[in-house]
């Protein structure tokens, strides 16, 4: 009975805390600060943003950077901020604009709000609040999502394109001309051993190899016939993933993707291209 009530207790406090953390006011992760249009053009050009995309920006301001991705690239998607009054003004320019079909803006905890839609996502935050985040992307992105952020970096994390350029508008925010973006993929998870299907004509030895991986760096072994041979070339993009491996007087190109715990592609060797898999070793 005793161990019972402690446990009630403790479920009480748990609960309690929950809903304190629920109240809790939202983070400040930046003041309102608007970026240049020529900088939103410039982010949403880098990652080649189209009508296929669902851009989220977190901290959405006037809404501007939603609302090109809409109007200019075609793209439909959200923005959240906490400023009711910009929300609102964003909600009547989408209207105005004809876009409020494809683009909404909503008050909400960017810490709070769910971006697993999003195959782009932007934001332009303070430089601690764009590195809170790195878990929060990771854990929510689908590999591939294109993540810009306008001035400050992910620490850790390379970027696929980088832009840096002089604007006078910027002097008024930051005091410099400095401005940055960063673009960035979100990387699948391939670190692991994973045992390779190949064309028999490219040898009979099993192949099983070893990934390890940070953020989007890989590097990695092949075991083939009891021998260690390294991975040459090892790159991890999105879910696409390219390494070279010469064994047994071969040299084998490897490109493929990862998809639902697998991973598929072609190999080339010696102008002959033939399909590839692997699958998680011990599977
Ligand atoms: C620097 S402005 C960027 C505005 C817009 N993204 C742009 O680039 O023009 C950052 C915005 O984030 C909003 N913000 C700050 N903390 C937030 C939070 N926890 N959740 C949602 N929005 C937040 C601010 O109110 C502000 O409008």
């Amino acid at each position: 009975m005793k161990a019972c009530k402690t446990l009630l207790l403790a479920a009480a406090v748990a609960a309690a805390g929950a809903a304190a953390a629920a109240n809790e006011p939202p983070v400040n992760a930046g003041p309102y600060v608007p970026s240049p249009q020529s900088v939103v053009a410039d982010m949403l050009k880098l990652a080649e943003v189209g009508p296929k995309d669902f851009v989220i920006d977190l901290g959405s301001g006037d809404g501007r950077i939603v609302l090109t991705a809409a109007k200019v690239f075609g793209a439909s998607g959200f923005g959240v901020e906490i400023q009711d009054k910009l929300v609102q003004l964003s909600n009547e320019a989408a209207k105005k604009e004809g876009v409020a079909d494809r683009v909404k803006f909503v008050t909400q905890d960017l810490f709070k709000t769910d971006i697993s839609k999003a195959t782009v996502l932007t934001m332009y935050l303070l430089p601690n609040t764009v590195n809170m985040l790195k878990d929060k992307l990771l854990a929510e992105l689908r590999p591939g999502t294109r993540v810009l952020s306008h001035d400050y970096p992910l620490a850790g994390w390379i970027p696929e394109k980088y832009v840096q350029m002089d604007l006078e508008d910027k002097v008024a925010i930051s005091g410099v001309t400095t401005t940055l973006i960063y673009l960035y993929m979100v990387p699948a998870k391939v670190a692991g051993n994973w045992n390779l299907k190949l064309s028999p004509a490219l040898g009979k030895d099993p192949i099983r190899i070893d990934l390890k991986q940070q953020l989007t760096r890989v590097s990695g072994m092949a075991r083939v016939g009891g021998k260690e041979v390294p991975l040459d070339e090892a790159k991890l993009r999105g879910d696409k993933l390219d390494f070279r491996l010469v064994t047994g007087g071969k040299v084998m190109n490897f490109t493929g993707s990862i998809k639902a715990g697998a991973i598929e592609g072609v190999v080339e060797s010696a102008g002959v291209k033939t399909p590839w898999s692997a699958a998680p070793a011990g599977k």
